[in-house]
């Protein structure tokens, strides 16, 4: 049915542009469904609650479900599709997809140490998008940046014909990242969250001096976050083309992390 519907913008040589999502849609994402309008003559949006990315202990029924405001916020953004496909749909009454897609040592560092059949359901779920969307581009966060590294290994290895595009992340005025996790700080922890972003601000500035002792830097950072009632599950200095750990070559670094402030676990990333 998808395909019926876009036959004729494929014909028309229209550049369809997809933002994938799974919903709740705030600022953040609204700046990719304008960047996607920006490169493209025909820009759809999809949104899927993904049961594969979700692990067993992982609430997936608690998940916002905003459909009426998220399509209101789209329609005032002139997108040109929507795309929400159910479960069966996706995955034809089964509750897995019987054939996955792995990226193998990148799916497993940081985050997916502690979430390790996480990436594994997001790069599958994301396969099937192009697969039945066909787009020529598409457009992922910075905010989640493993995964935005993971889907443009995969591109590559797989040779898929698509372009694999990234929207900046949007803070509040106090430099917390927007997610939909925020909703679960108290106003207690909110008033903490920033913390996280400063300290990657913190260890930016330590790099931009020239230090290159990581692993000190790193430390130092993590004690900052515990310091503000942070429980770190990572922190870390690495090259952000790869991912890998950098050395004293290694030109464009991101410092990468997550904690867990109360329930929320914040992810973030800065660029040096
Ligand atoms: O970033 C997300 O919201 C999801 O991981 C994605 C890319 C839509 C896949 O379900």
């Amino acid at each position: 049915d998808v395909r019926n519907v876009l036959s004729e913008q494929q014909r028309q040589r229209h550049k369809i542009v997809l933002v994938p999502t799974m919903g709740n849609l705030h600022e953040g994402h609204l700046e990719l469904v304008r960047k996607a309008k920006s490169l493209g003559t025909c820009s759809i949006v999809s949104i899927f609650v993904n049961p594969l990315q979700f692990s067993e202990t992982e609430d997936i029924d608690i998940y916002p479900r905003t459909f009426r405001e998220d399509q209101q916020k789209l329609i005032e953004e002139g997108v040109d599709y929507l795309f929400i496909p159910d479960d069966d749909e996706m995955y034809q009454g089964r509750s897995r997809s019987q054939t996955q897609v792995l990226v193998p040592d990148l799916s497993q560092i940081l985050c997916g140490k502690s979430r390790p059949t996480h990436f594994q359901g997001v790069t599958t779920v994301v396969i099937k998008l192009i697969n039945i969307i066909e787009p020529h581009i598409i457009v992922f966060g910075e905010k989640d940046f493993q995964q935005l590294i993971l889907i443009k290994q995969m591109v590559s290895d797989l040779n898929i014909p698509v372009s694999v595009v990234s929207g900046y992340i949007v803070r509040e005025q106090d430099g917390l990242a927007l997610s939909s996790r925020n909703r679960y700080l108290s106003k207690q922890e909110r008033t903490k969250a920033p913390a996280l972003y400063e300290t990657l601000c913190w260890v930016k500035s330590r790099l931009e001096t020239g230090e290159m002792c990581y692993e000190t830097i790193e430390e130092q950072a993590s004690e900052r976050l515990i310091k503000n009632t942070f429980k770190p599950d990572y922190l870390s200095i690495r090259d952000a083309d790869t991912l890998s750990l950098p050395d004293t070559q290694t030109k464009d670094l991101v410092v990468i992390a997550a904690a867990y402030l109360g329930d929320a676990r914040l992810i973030d990333n800065l660029r040096v």
